[in-house]
Protein backbone atom coordinates (compact mmCIF):
# COMPACT_ATOMS: atom_id res chain seq x y z
CA UNK A 1 0.00 0.00 0.00
CA UNK A 2 0.96 3.53 -0.77
CA UNK A 3 2.18 5.08 2.16
CA UNK A 4 0.74 8.53 3.25
CA UNK A 5 3.25 11.97 2.58
CA UNK A 6 3.88 13.47 5.80
CA UNK A 7 5.42 17.04 6.64
CA UNK A 8 5.57 18.66 10.00
CA UNK A 9 6.26 22.42 10.59
CA UNK A 10 7.90 22.72 14.09
CA UNK A 11 10.35 21.36 14.81
CA UNK A 12 10.22 21.97 18.62
CA UNK A 13 9.66 19.62 21.46
CA UNK A 14 6.61 18.73 21.13
CA UNK A 15 7.22 18.44 17.51
CA UNK A 16 9.42 15.87 17.55
CA UNK A 17 6.92 13.97 19.72
CA UNK A 18 5.08 13.90 16.76
CA UNK A 19 8.26 13.06 14.32
CA UNK A 20 8.43 10.22 16.76
CA UNK A 21 4.81 9.09 16.28
CA UNK A 22 4.88 9.60 12.43
CA UNK A 23 8.33 7.25 12.21
CA UNK A 24 6.69 4.34 14.07
CA UNK A 25 3.62 4.28 11.99
CA UNK A 26 3.84 2.20 8.72
CA UNK A 27 1.64 3.33 6.51
CA UNK A 28 3.68 6.97 7.12
CA UNK A 29 6.51 8.26 5.56
CA UNK A 30 8.29 11.35 6.72
CA UNK A 31 8.97 13.91 3.59
CA UNK A 32 9.80 17.17 5.02
CA UNK A 33 10.29 19.35 8.20
CA UNK A 34 10.20 23.05 8.50
CA UNK A 35 11.37 25.23 11.38
CA UNK A 36 12.30 29.02 12.16
CA UNK A 37 15.84 28.40 12.12
CA UNK A 38 17.69 26.47 9.47
CA UNK A 39 19.92 24.48 12.65
CA UNK A 40 16.39 23.06 14.21
CA UNK A 41 15.19 21.81 11.01
CA UNK A 42 18.07 19.92 9.99
CA UNK A 43 18.80 18.91 13.00
CA UNK A 44 15.41 17.28 13.04
CA UNK A 45 15.60 15.89 9.37
CA UNK A 46 19.26 14.42 10.43
CA UNK A 47 17.23 12.30 13.35
CA UNK A 48 14.33 11.21 11.69
CA UNK A 49 15.58 10.48 8.70
CA UNK A 50 13.79 13.30 6.84
CA UNK A 51 14.76 13.72 2.89
CA UNK A 52 13.91 17.67 2.93
CA UNK A 53 14.17 20.64 5.43
CA UNK A 54 12.92 23.88 5.76
CA UNK A 55 13.44 27.41 7.83
CA UNK A 56 12.10 30.82 7.89
CA UNK A 57 9.08 31.24 5.91
CA UNK A 58 10.02 28.56 3.69
CA UNK A 59 6.80 26.09 5.31
CA UNK A 60 4.43 27.87 2.24
CA UNK A 61 7.11 26.24 -0.08
CA UNK A 62 7.19 22.97 1.71
CA UNK A 63 3.56 22.22 1.73
CA UNK A 64 3.15 23.63 -2.38
CA UNK A 65 5.66 21.48 -3.58
CA UNK A 66 5.55 17.86 -1.84
CA UNK A 67 2.12 16.88 -2.75
CA UNK A 68 1.58 16.18 1.12
CA UNK A 69 -1.12 13.47 2.47
CA UNK A 70 -0.59 15.02 6.21
CA UNK A 71 0.70 18.16 8.01
CA UNK A 72 1.45 18.41 11.66
CA UNK A 73 1.09 21.95 12.76
CA UNK A 74 3.56 22.72 16.22
CA UNK A 75 4.71 26.02 16.18
CA UNK A 76 3.74 28.66 18.56
CA UNK A 77 0.10 29.73 18.36
CA UNK A 78 -0.39 32.60 16.62
CA UNK A 79 1.25 30.55 13.89
CA UNK A 80 -1.82 27.88 14.14
CA UNK A 81 -3.99 29.74 12.21
CA UNK A 82 -2.05 30.86 9.45
CA UNK A 83 -0.48 28.04 8.72
CA UNK A 84 -3.96 26.00 8.69
CA UNK A 85 -5.23 27.91 5.77
CA UNK A 86 -2.61 27.55 3.85
CA UNK A 87 -2.30 23.49 4.65
CA UNK A 88 -6.42 23.77 3.50
CA UNK A 89 -5.34 25.69 0.44
CA UNK A 90 -3.14 22.65 -0.64
CA UNK A 91 -5.35 20.31 0.21
CA UNK A 92 -3.61 18.57 2.90
CA UNK A 93 -5.42 16.91 6.13
CA UNK A 94 -4.38 18.54 9.24
CA UNK A 95 -3.10 17.81 12.91
CA UNK A 96 -2.90 21.28 14.39
CA UNK A 97 -1.68 21.87 18.23
CA UNK A 98 -3.42 22.62 20.70
CA UNK A 99 -4.98 25.56 20.98
CA UNK A 100 -6.13 25.54 17.24
CA UNK A 101 -6.26 28.93 17.16
CA UNK A 102 -5.78 32.16 19.10
CA UNK A 103 -8.69 34.62 18.25
CA UNK A 104 -12.47 34.07 17.67
CA UNK A 105 -12.12 35.54 13.78
CA UNK A 106 -9.25 32.83 13.34
CA UNK A 107 -11.81 29.87 14.23
CA UNK A 108 -14.24 31.18 11.74
CA UNK A 109 -11.75 32.06 8.89
CA UNK A 110 -10.62 28.05 9.20
CA UNK A 111 -14.16 26.33 10.43
CA UNK A 112 -15.44 27.98 6.94
CA UNK A 113 -12.47 27.33 4.63
CA UNK A 114 -12.76 23.39 6.10
CA UNK A 115 -16.52 23.44 5.41
CA UNK A 116 -15.97 23.49 2.05
CA UNK A 117 -12.71 20.76 1.65
CA UNK A 118 -13.17 16.99 2.45
CA UNK A 119 -10.22 16.74 4.48
CA UNK A 120 -9.80 15.03 7.98
CA UNK A 121 -8.97 17.19 11.07
CA UNK A 122 -7.53 16.73 14.10
CA UNK A 123 -7.15 18.61 17.12
CA UNK A 124 -4.04 17.19 19.08
CA UNK A 125 -6.01 16.31 22.51
CA UNK A 126 -3.79 13.08 23.31
CA UNK A 127 -5.26 13.22 26.56
CA UNK A 128 -8.37 11.65 25.45
CA UNK A 129 -5.91 8.89 24.80
CA UNK A 130 -5.07 7.70 27.77
CA UNK A 131 -7.47 4.84 28.93
CA UNK A 132 -8.37 5.88 32.47
CA UNK A 133 -10.07 8.84 30.91
CA UNK A 134 -12.91 5.85 28.93
CA UNK A 135 -12.65 4.08 32.79
CA UNK A 136 -14.22 6.78 33.89
CA UNK A 137 -16.42 7.97 31.50
CA UNK A 138 -18.22 4.11 31.54
CA UNK A 139 -18.77 5.33 35.29
CA UNK A 140 -20.63 8.68 34.25
CA UNK A 141 -22.44 7.21 31.61
CA UNK A 142 -23.81 4.27 33.76
CA UNK A 143 -25.30 7.11 36.07
CA UNK A 144 -23.14 5.16 38.97
CA UNK A 145 -22.60 8.00 41.32
CA UNK A 146 -25.85 9.18 40.36
CA UNK A 147 -26.56 12.56 38.56
CA UNK A 148 -23.26 14.45 38.50
CA UNK A 149 -23.80 17.74 40.07
CA UNK A 150 -20.12 19.32 39.75
CA UNK A 151 -17.25 18.47 38.79
CA UNK A 152 -13.25 19.85 39.56
CA UNK A 153 -10.54 19.44 37.88
CA UNK A 154 -6.93 20.78 38.60
CA UNK A 155 -4.23 20.64 36.20
CA UNK A 156 -0.43 22.35 36.70
CA UNK A 157 2.62 22.16 36.47
CA UNK A 158 5.57 24.45 36.78
CA UNK A 159 5.50 26.18 33.41
CA UNK A 160 6.94 25.91 30.52
CA UNK A 161 11.07 26.63 30.60
CA UNK A 162 10.49 24.45 34.10
CA UNK A 163 8.18 21.68 33.51
CA UNK A 164 7.92 21.78 29.99
CA UNK A 165 11.53 22.44 27.86
CA UNK A 166 10.02 24.08 24.69
CA UNK A 167 12.93 24.10 21.97
CA UNK A 168 13.19 27.16 19.84
CA UNK A 169 15.34 29.85 21.19
CA UNK A 170 12.30 32.38 20.44
CA UNK A 171 10.85 31.92 24.55
CA UNK A 172 7.54 31.90 22.57
CA UNK A 173 5.62 30.91 25.64
CA UNK A 174 6.00 34.00 27.99
CA UNK A 175 5.50 36.51 25.11
CA UNK A 176 1.51 37.34 24.67
CA UNK A 177 1.48 38.00 20.75
CA UNK A 178 3.01 34.65 19.85
CA UNK A 179 1.38 32.32 22.52
CA UNK A 180 -2.19 34.49 22.77
CA UNK A 181 -2.42 34.11 26.74
CA UNK A 182 -1.54 31.93 29.68
CA UNK A 183 -1.66 29.35 31.17
CA UNK A 184 -5.60 28.78 30.40
CA UNK A 185 -4.83 29.07 26.85
CA UNK A 186 -1.93 26.08 27.58
CA UNK A 187 -3.34 24.05 29.72
CA UNK A 188 -7.58 25.01 30.50
CA UNK A 189 -7.40 24.11 26.87
CA UNK A 190 -7.07 20.07 27.38
CA UNK A 191 -8.97 19.97 30.48
CA UNK A 192 -12.49 21.46 29.27
CA UNK A 193 -11.77 18.95 26.18
CA UNK A 194 -11.55 16.40 28.91
CA UNK A 195 -14.82 17.54 30.66
CA UNK A 196 -16.38 17.67 27.05
CA UNK A 197 -15.24 14.24 26.60
CA UNK A 198 -17.08 13.36 29.78
CA UNK A 199 -19.97 14.92 30.04
CA UNK A 200 -20.90 16.17 26.96
CA UNK A 201 -20.92 20.62 25.83
CA UNK A 202 -21.01 22.86 28.07
CA UNK A 203 -23.78 25.66 27.86
CA UNK A 204 -21.62 28.41 28.68
CA UNK A 205 -18.65 29.74 30.43
CA UNK A 206 -19.97 31.81 34.02
CA UNK A 207 -17.32 33.08 35.37
CA UNK A 208 -13.48 33.69 35.65
CA UNK A 209 -10.43 34.91 38.18
CA UNK A 210 -7.01 34.69 37.69
CA UNK A 211 -3.83 36.21 38.64
CA UNK A 212 0.34 36.44 37.64
CA UNK A 213 2.68 35.39 40.70
CA UNK A 214 5.40 33.24 39.47
CA UNK A 215 6.16 34.53 36.19
CA UNK A 216 7.65 37.72 34.85
CA UNK A 217 4.90 37.45 32.36
CA UNK A 218 2.09 39.72 31.30
CA UNK A 219 -0.92 37.14 31.01
CA UNK A 220 -1.68 34.36 33.90
CA UNK A 221 0.36 32.06 35.66
CA UNK A 222 -3.15 31.10 37.31
CA UNK A 223 -6.54 31.02 37.06
CA UNK A 224 -9.87 29.30 37.75
CA UNK A 225 -12.98 28.89 34.88
CA UNK A 226 -16.27 27.98 36.02
CA UNK A 227 -18.87 26.21 33.45
CA UNK A 228 -22.21 24.72 33.06
CA UNK A 229 -22.75 21.88 31.29
CA UNK A 230 -26.18 21.08 28.92
CA UNK A 231 -27.13 18.38 31.64
CA UNK A 232 -26.95 21.01 34.36
CA UNK A 233 -23.35 19.61 35.88
CA UNK A 234 -21.21 22.90 37.16
CA UNK A 235 -17.32 22.63 36.47
CA UNK A 236 -14.37 24.38 38.20
CA UNK A 237 -11.23 24.09 36.06
CA UNK A 238 -8.07 25.34 37.87
CA UNK A 239 -5.30 25.30 35.91
CA UNK A 240 -1.09 26.57 37.37
CA UNK A 241 2.01 27.32 36.00
CA UNK A 242 3.23 27.94 39.61
CA UNK A 243 2.88 24.52 41.54
CA UNK A 244 4.47 20.85 41.39
CA UNK A 245 3.12 18.91 38.17
CA UNK A 246 -0.50 17.66 39.41
CA UNK A 247 -3.81 16.28 37.71
CA UNK A 248 -6.86 15.41 39.80
CA UNK A 249 -10.48 15.66 38.69
CA UNK A 250 -13.10 15.20 41.50
CA UNK A 251 -16.75 14.40 40.65
CA UNK A 252 -19.59 14.76 42.91
CA UNK A 253 -23.03 13.40 42.09
CA UNK A 254 -26.38 12.26 43.79
CA UNK A 255 -24.89 8.73 44.67
CA UNK A 256 -21.56 9.43 45.54
CA UNK A 257 -18.66 11.28 44.92
CA UNK A 258 -15.09 9.51 43.13
CA UNK A 259 -11.92 11.22 43.47
CA UNK A 260 -9.32 10.60 40.94
CA UNK A 261 -5.16 11.13 40.63
CA UNK A 262 -4.71 11.03 36.95
CA UNK A 263 -1.11 10.09 37.76
CA UNK A 264 -0.83 8.08 40.27
CA UNK A 265 0.02 4.32 40.64
CA UNK A 266 -3.66 3.87 42.70
CA UNK A 267 -5.52 7.34 40.78
CA UNK A 268 -8.52 6.33 43.00
CA UNK A 269 -8.02 8.57 46.01
CA UNK A 270 -11.89 8.86 47.46
CA UNK A 271 -14.92 6.48 46.35
CA UNK A 272 -18.28 6.49 48.34
CA UNK A 273 -18.61 3.72 50.37
CA UNK A 274 -21.76 2.55 49.03
CA UNK A 275 -20.24 2.50 45.44
CA UNK A 276 -17.22 0.18 46.10
CA UNK A 277 -19.10 -3.26 44.98
CA UNK A 278 -19.91 -1.52 41.65
CA UNK A 279 -18.15 -3.88 38.69
CA UNK A 280 -17.22 -0.69 36.86
CA UNK A 281 -15.98 0.96 40.18
CA UNK A 282 -14.16 -2.30 41.17
CA UNK A 283 -12.35 -2.33 38.00
CA UNK A 284 -10.62 1.57 38.52
CA UNK A 285 -10.05 0.64 41.70
CA UNK A 286 -8.17 -2.58 39.81
CA UNK A 287 -6.87 0.03 37.11
CA UNK A 288 -2.60 0.19 36.98
CA UNK A 289 -1.49 2.65 34.56
CA UNK A 290 0.52 1.49 32.04
CA UNK A 291 2.88 3.13 30.39
CA UNK A 292 1.06 4.78 26.86
CA UNK A 293 2.13 6.96 24.59
CA UNK A 294 -0.87 8.97 23.84
CA UNK A 295 0.93 11.06 21.55
CA UNK A 296 1.62 7.84 19.40
CA UNK A 297 -1.93 6.62 19.96
CA UNK A 298 -3.75 10.30 18.52
CA UNK A 299 -1.48 10.09 15.61
CA UNK A 300 -2.05 6.07 14.90
CA UNK A 301 -6.40 7.31 15.30
CA UNK A 302 -5.47 10.39 13.16
CA UNK A 303 -3.20 8.23 10.22
CA UNK A 304 -6.32 5.65 10.24
CA UNK A 305 -9.15 7.98 10.32
CA UNK A 306 -6.81 9.45 6.72
CA UNK A 307 -6.63 6.44 5.25
CA UNK A 308 -10.01 5.44 5.72
CA UNK A 309 -11.26 9.47 4.90
CA UNK A 310 -13.80 8.99 7.95
CA UNK A 311 -13.83 12.00 10.36
CA UNK A 312 -13.66 11.33 13.87
CA UNK A 313 -12.82 12.88 17.29
CA UNK A 314 -11.10 14.92 18.44
CA UNK A 315 -12.25 17.39 15.05
CA UNK A 316 -11.69 20.94 14.89
CA UNK A 317 -15.23 21.33 17.07
CA UNK A 318 -13.42 20.00 19.97
CA UNK A 319 -10.52 22.23 19.37
CA UNK A 320 -12.80 25.45 18.37
CA UNK A 321 -15.16 24.82 21.43
CA UNK A 322 -11.95 24.46 24.05
CA UNK A 323 -10.24 27.79 22.41
CA UNK A 324 -13.73 29.44 22.44
CA UNK A 325 -13.94 28.46 26.28
CA UNK A 326 -10.55 30.19 26.81
CA UNK A 327 -11.31 33.16 24.83
CA UNK A 328 -15.27 33.65 26.53
CA UNK A 329 -13.13 33.42 30.14
CA UNK A 330 -10.64 36.15 28.57
CA UNK A 331 -13.61 38.57 27.90
CA UNK A 332 -15.13 38.33 31.20
CA UNK A 333 -11.56 40.03 33.29
CA UNK A 334 -11.98 42.61 30.50
CA UNK A 335 -15.20 43.40 30.65
N1 LIG B 1 -0.60 18.69 23.27
C1 LIG B 1 0.20 19.01 24.29
O1 LIG B 1 0.07 18.52 25.41
C2 LIG B 1 1.30 20.01 24.07
C3 LIG B 1 2.42 20.03 24.91
C4 LIG B 1 3.44 20.97 24.63
C5 LIG B 1 3.29 21.85 23.57
N2 LIG B 1 2.15 21.81 22.80
C6 LIG B 1 1.93 22.77 21.71
O2 LIG B 1 2.89 22.54 20.68
C7 LIG B 1 3.22 23.77 20.06
C8 LIG B 1 4.74 23.91 20.09
O3 LIG B 1 5.18 23.94 21.43
P1 LIG B 1 6.64 23.45 21.83
O4 LIG B 1 6.63 23.30 23.28
O5 LIG B 1 7.05 22.34 20.97
O6 LIG B 1 7.49 24.77 21.47
P2 LIG B 1 8.96 24.86 20.84
O7 LIG B 1 9.78 23.71 21.31
O8 LIG B 1 9.42 26.24 21.09
O9 LIG B 1 8.68 24.63 19.30
C9 LIG B 1 8.16 25.61 18.44
C10 LIG B 1 8.65 25.29 17.06
O10 LIG B 1 8.06 26.16 16.10
C11 LIG B 1 9.07 26.61 15.23
N3 LIG B 1 8.70 27.85 14.58
C12 LIG B 1 8.59 29.10 15.09
N4 LIG B 1 8.28 30.00 14.12
C13 LIG B 1 8.21 29.28 12.96
C14 LIG B 1 7.99 29.63 11.61
N5 LIG B 1 7.73 30.88 11.25
N6 LIG B 1 8.05 28.66 10.66
C15 LIG B 1 8.31 27.36 10.99
N7 LIG B 1 8.54 26.97 12.29
C16 LIG B 1 8.48 27.92 13.24
C17 LIG B 1 10.29 26.75 16.12
O11 LIG B 1 11.48 26.80 15.32
P3 LIG B 1 12.96 27.03 15.95
O12 LIG B 1 13.15 25.96 16.98
O13 LIG B 1 13.80 26.78 14.75
O14 LIG B 1 12.98 28.40 16.51
C18 LIG B 1 10.18 25.49 16.94
O15 LIG B 1 10.71 24.38 16.25
C19 LIG B 1 2.47 24.86 20.84
O16 LIG B 1 1.31 25.22 20.17
C20 LIG B 1 2.14 24.19 22.17
O17 LIG B 1 0.96 24.70 22.76
C21 LIG B 1 1.19 20.90 23.03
Amino acid sequence: MKKLRVGLIGAGGFGRLHLQGYSKNENCELIAVASRTEEHAKEAAEKFKIPKFYWGEDWKLMLKENDLDIVSICSPNYLHAPMTLEAIENEINILCEKPICIAQEELKEVEAKLKVKNLIYFSSFQKRYNPIFSNVKKIIDNAILGQLVSIRYYFSHLGPYTSWRPLSKQKWFFDSRMAGGGVALDLAVHCIDILRYLLGEYKRVNGYSSNTICKNIEEEDNCIILVRFENSCLGTITVSWCNEPMETIELFGTEGTLKIDIHAKQPVFHISKKLKKNNMVKELLNYQPAFVNTQNLLIDHFVECVLKGKQEHPNFEDGKRAVECVLEAYSMEKA
